[in-house]
């Protein structure tokens, strides 16, 4: 069993996605706990809900964002993480974290990368009047939305979308591919190639 931790500063829906596919596509895959930076995020809501350790850790707490850092590192070896999933969370982790856990980081993107890095990326495409947007899952390196992709889903953009309107197609396609994602490194089906990631096996569709 691949054990995973998800860092979430929101409301969670990827959070909860991932749980619901662990459980249906039967993923060998187990969420070690959920971390989240923020102390009302409905993440942590959804982790008591399903019955999943949850840590709201308060980074305003440490006198350092590495001090901070160095509190998630010794938890994630307490609990020996091999996969840390960030599902919309908002802070930039340092060199120092990514280099602790090289290629086990994870993330997903509201754009086709490199396109539209950074907040608020579905406005950014609305904005630069793009026909197709979509989401990325990267692997995550010392740059911003940087690391090697390792999926990617379009949706088209209307002329009449606004943000909210496309981040909500965005959002279908996030709660798909990312499950998809960690199944595929549940099952060591991804092989990292400097920027390439294949797939070892023909993927599945999880529906
Ligand atoms: C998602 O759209 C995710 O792609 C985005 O935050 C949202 C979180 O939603 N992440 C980023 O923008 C990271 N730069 P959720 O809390 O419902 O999963």
């Amino acid at each position: 069993m691949l054990k995973i931790a998800v860092f979430a500063s929101g409301r969670g829906s990827n959070f909860q996605a991932i749980i619901d596919q662990i459980k249906r596509a039967k993923i060998p895959a187990e969420i070690k706990f959920l971390l989240s930076d923020q102390k009302n995020a409905g993440a942590l809501k959804k982790a008591e809900k399903e019955g999943i350790n949850s840590t709201f850790i308060d980074p305003a707490q440490f006198e350092t964002e590495l001090a901070y850092e160095k509190k998630l590192v010794s938890l994630l070896k307490e609990a020996q993480v091999e996969l840390i999933v960030l599902a919309g969370y908002m802070r930039i982790l340092s060199p120092f974290f990514v280099k602790k856990f090289k290629k086990q980081i994870i993330n997903i993107h509201p754009s086709l990368l490199p396109a539209f890095k950074g907040l608020a990326a579905q406005k950014q495409a609305v904005d630069y009047g793009v026909k197709y947007s979509g989401c990325t899952v990267h692997y995550v390196d010392q740059g911003m939305d940087t690391g090697p992709i390792i999926k990617q889903a379009v949706v088209k953009v209307k002329p009449e979308d606004s943000a909210a309107d496309l981040a909500a197609r965005i959002l279908k396609k996030e709660h798909q591919i990312y499950p998809e994602v960690i199944k595929l490194i549940a099952e060591s089906k991804l092989k990292i190639e400097g920027r390439k990631v294949k797939i070892l096996k023909e993927e599945q569709s999880l529906g």
